[in-house]
């Protein structure tokens, strides 16, 4: 039976390729499950799962909350938005309430790079990170090489460029440190104000070409650009037009190719910014098999954790 290293899962940082292959192949028989006509199994029953956001999301909660429910599990959502977080509560204070109604694993996001970590020293249930600020998202990453996987096979010496916003993204590292214990080549690509210098210590190419960049790629992961993180009196590039003229993927681009890369987006999509609608809604687009195998992987993960519950401390 597939195991998982860890107690958590706070980012793909720790993980082993072990554990990614123990997500992938479970993954893999749970997509058979939902694909049935009875799409639940009982996996989960008896334990109650918290899904904490604190910050925006669309497909990252729903997904959580039908791998939860499809896995049998007694489901709490919980938004910082309606909270007490608004009164002043601390975070610590808001877990511990929600912990004292017994919950058993909790899902979080929030803004602030190191929050579920921080959670992880202070309360004693396994905690999955569903992003923190721009740090990491590891559930993304696995599900972005998972529907890669299924695309291309293996992912050993595959060539994968994640293109756009990589300063503020959290799903650039995850993506990096995912598909580098998994054999690809990676390389970020957009303009040099939205590159962080440190990306070029993981071990990745740095471009700021995008035609060059797609020549070279058989996978291009397209990045939102996060208009709003980009809190800054100087502008990280001149227009949203100009952006798109010189780092946008567009049909134009990809005709000129004399391959077809795979395109992924984790969403939500800037349609007409970084991604073109015709690309975006195209044949090579897997931007809806990553939204459905977000829930098979995430039916993963919280299987694979609850399997080591009651287990020894990592
Ligand atoms: N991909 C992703 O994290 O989307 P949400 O912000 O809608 O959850």
């Amino acid at each position: 039976m597939a195991e998982f290293s860890s107690r958590h899962l706070l980012g793909i940082r720790g993980l082993t390729r072990s554990d990614i292959d123990a997500v992938f192949e479970t993954a893999r028989e749970f997509k058979d499950v939902i694909n049935r006509p009875i799409k639940k199994v009982p996996s989960l029953r008896d334990l109650t799962v918290a899904n904490l956001f604190f910050e925006n999301s669309t497909r990252t909660r729903l997904s959580f909350e039908l791998a939860e429910k499809r896995l049998s599990a007694d489901v709490v959502n919980f938004s910082a938005a309606s909270s007490s977080v608004k009164k002043g509560e601390t975070l610590a204070d808001t877990v511990n309430n929600i912990l004292a109604m017994k919950v058993d694993m909790v899902v979080m996001r929030h803004p602030h790079p190191g929050a579920p970590h921080y959670l992880a020293e202070k309360i004693g249930v396994p905690i999955i990170n569903a992003g923190d600020g721009t740090h990491e998202h590891p559930t993304q990453a696995l599900l972005d090489s998972f529907t890669l996987t299924e695309r291309l096979g293996s992912l050993e010496g595959k060539k994968v460029c994640i293109f756009g916003d990589i300063r503020h993204s959290r799903v650039a590292l995850s993506n990096v440190l995912c598909l580098q214990l998994l054999g690809a080549e990676v390389m970020v690509c957009g303009p040099a104000t939205l590159i962080p210098k440190h990306f070029g210590s993981l071990g990745v190419q740095v471009g700021h070409d995008v035609d060059a960049a797609l020549a070279w790629c058989d996978v291009a992961n397209v990045l939102r650009i996060q208009l709003e993180r980009q809190g800054t009196e100087v502008p990280y590039f001149p227009s949203l037009e100009e952006y798109h003229a010189r780092f946008g993927i567009t049909r134009e681009r990809l005709d000129r190719l004399e391959h077809r890369p795979v395109i992924l987006h984790p969403g939500p999509m800037n349609r007409g910014v970084e991604i073109a609608s015709d690309v975006a809604d195209g044949e090579d687009a897997v931007i809806l098999d990553q939204v459905e195998n977000g829930v098979a992987v995430r039916m993963a993960v919280l299987y694979l954790l609850a399997g080591r519950l009651g287990g020894s401390e990592d």
